[in-house]
């Protein structure tokens, strides 16, 4: 049934006004619970693809299907909606809000969502003692290291109880132990709540871990 995947491409090409194709003839599956890879070098079209999948930019060619609906041609309040509801991105570089402490900052997304702010604060607060950092809460982006501000910006992600996550690279600027710490704390999130996650990494070793890991290159996807 299409409704046990989360997102699908199929046969989506795409260029930038007159160039060549970046990526073409890409399918894609990826089922509730599952995480794929994506590995490529760089250029390959790694985050042309991700773009695409959250809806964020127009395939130029092929369709794009999410949680069984076809959304290559829906309306931009469809796309928002779906945007807000069932995706969330994480990227390298964290954007969370310098003039915000921790715990408002994974506050945020839930107030515009619209939850009421107790609730937003019960669930940051949950969700910060499930990483380890109750007791930074209060701290600011600047009090604490380059690897809280990526659990921070993981918990900030994942808050809504995302079904989709696009990952990329969100690892990129951490240590070993700090980027395999990261990328389990998104593997558990998708296994224990049965979401699914594509997510870009150079990194191999954490690649293995995947489901499946899918390498972009000369614009298609291969399988490893
Ligand atoms: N908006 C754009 N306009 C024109 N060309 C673009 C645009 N976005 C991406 N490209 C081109 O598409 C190609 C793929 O870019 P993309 O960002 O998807 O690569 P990537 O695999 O994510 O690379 P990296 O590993 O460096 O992040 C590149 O050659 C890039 O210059
Ligand atoms: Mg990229």
């Amino acid at each position: 049934m299409s409704n046990d995947l989360a997102l699908e491409l199929t046969s989506v090409g795409k260029s930038f006004g007159k160039g060549s194709a970046v990526v073409k003839d890409i399918n894609l599956r990826i089922a509730k619970g599952q995480v794929v890879a994506l590995i490529g070098s760089s250029g390959s079209g790694k985050t042309t693809i991700l773009q695409i999948a959250g809806l964020l930019d127009k395939p130029t060619l092929g369709t794009v299907t999410i949680d069984g609906v076809n959304c290559t041609k829906a309306s931009n309040k469809y796309k928002t909606h779906i945007r807000r509801s069932f995706l969330s991105f994480v990227y390298q570089f964290h954007y969370l809000l310098q003039e915000l402490s921790i715990l408002e900052n994974i506050m945020l997304p839930q107030l515009i969502a619209g939850k009421s702010k107790t609730e937003a604060i019960r669930s940051a607060q949950t969700i910060l003692e499930k990483f380890g950092m109750e007791n930074k809460a209060s701290s600011m982006i600047s009090e604490i290291s380059g690897g809280e501000r990526q659990r921070v910006a993981i918990a900030r992600s994942i808050v809504n109880s995302p079904r989709l996550l696009l990952a990329d690279e969100p690892t990129g600027n951490l240590d070993p132990t700090n980027s395999l710490n990261v990328f389990l704390l998104l593997h558990s999130y998708v296994k224990e709540n049965d979401s699914s996650m594509l997510i870009v990494t150079h990194n191999h070793l954490l690649a293995e871990k995947a489901d499946c890991t899918l390498q972009l290159k000369d614009g298609l996807l291969v399988k490893l």
